[in-house]
């Protein structure tokens, strides 16, 4: 059985003012459809796992935001008691797996992406699950396309066939390769060395989206982080607070992915992106025809290439190229979307005035 586990416990602020702690970015809706990336996330796995086997994993306070969005598309929502970022998480709904469907597949997935073109993500998605039943501990890669910092770097080994075997030179030239397996993997590395790798050509950003068997991931990855597995063995509806209190924060990308072997890349060949900025926001959603992504009450004139939107007030832009102007009920941004990147001041100046 395919399992998807979509985790939705991240706190970004980059999309602020309409991201808050409170209401981070996988909730919010940015194109002119309406939905929020979660329930975008969630339209896009439709068929690769039964509803009854999609799976959220939040962290306490967003739980009713996301049954909310989701409704019955979902068959349950985990809970955290604090966000300990995303080795716990995956390791929480992993351990449940564990005692219902060992023999499983876990397709991990994040809830605030923007992909396009759903068919290619599905064909990546099940070339994933064919090397994840060969147990194989299976990444997405995306060709990168600047020396990004934020990002998870996957270097290329050896091109895989289907099943995950190594196809040699003679076999490559009749069958292209489905899949490489993975000589190293850097989380979020310098810039230095984001710089050397996109010179290599040899490395891919990982996605963030992880395929693997239930069973194959568990035993490896308690070998390899004893600590968090037997801390959530130990997790019931009683204790979890108390737990969760003693477990460590770590991403699966350092607590595993960098540390395991027997990890295979599948290249994906559908436009991926984090959504991590405002000129991100414009990149992913439809555009009008003069190049910009709108939302809410506004009145746009002579204005090309921006990204308007208001939960707020009426908003009327006259005559601008390439800027933001976002409006909520008690906060309005406004800037060149070559800036998008400075938000977080905004940030460190609120809190500092805190
Ligand atoms: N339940 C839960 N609990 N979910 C969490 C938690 C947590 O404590 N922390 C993060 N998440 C969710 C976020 O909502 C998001 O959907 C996903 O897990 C990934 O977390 P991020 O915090 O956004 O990770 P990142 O962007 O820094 O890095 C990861 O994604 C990159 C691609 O966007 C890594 O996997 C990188 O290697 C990768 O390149
Ligand atoms: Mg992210």
């Amino acid at each position: 059985d395919i399992y998807s586990i979509i985790l939705c416990g991240g706190s970004g602020t980059r999309l602020w003012p309409l991201s808050r702690k409170s209401f981070p970015k996988q909730f919010l809706s940015l194109g002119a459809n309406n939905k929020s990336l979660l329930q975008l996330s969630i339209e896009r796995i439709k068929n690769i796992s039964h509803p009854k086997n999609r799976w959220i994993v939040t962290a306490k306070g967003q739980e009713e935001l996301c049954s909310k969005q989701v409704g019955q598309n979902v068959s349950r929502v985990l809970v955290e008691p604090e966000a300990r970022n995303t080795a716990p998480a995956i390791a929480l709904a992993a351990w449940q797996l564990m005692k219902e469907n060992p023999e499983s597949i876990m397709v991990i997935l994040s809830s605030d992406h923007s992909i396009q073109n759903v068919r290619s993500f599905e064909q990546t998605i099940y070339d994933a699950i064919k090397l994840a039943e060969q147990n194989f501990f299976v990444t997405i890669g995306i060709q990168p396309t600047y020396p990004a910092t934020g990002f998870g770097y996957i270097e290329q080994g050896l091109p895989l066939d289907s099943e995950g075997s190594i196809l040699s030179p003679q076999k490559l030239a009749e069958v292209p390769a489905t899949a490489y397996s993975v000589r190293s993997f850097r989380e979020k590395p310098t810039q230095t060395a984001a710089e050397q790798f996109l010179r290599t050509q040899k490395y891919l950003w990982n996605a963030g989206i992880f395929v693997w068997k239930t069973k194959t991931f568990w035993n490896a990855f308690s070998h390899i982080q004893p600590e968090i597995t037997s801390l959530i063995e130990k997790t019931n509806s009683e204790n979890i607070g108390e737990i969760y209190a003693q477990i460590e924060n770590s991403p699966i990308d350092i607590a595993f992915i960098e540390q395991t072997s027997h990890v295979a890349c599948v290249p994906a060949n559908f436009d991926w992106n984090d959504v991590g900025s405002w000129s991100a926001v414009r990149e992913c959603f439809e555009q009008d025809n003069n190049g910009n992504t709108v939302s809410g009450d506004i009145f746009v004139h002579e204005t090309k290439n921006s990204v308007i939107h208001t939960t707020g007030p009426f908003v009327s832009v006259i005559g601008m190229e390439n800027v933001a102007v976002i409006a909520t009920n008690d906060a309005v941004l406004v800037m060149p979307l070559s800036r998008s990147q400075e938000v977080k001041k905004t940030i460190q100046h609120l809190e500092l005035k805190n």
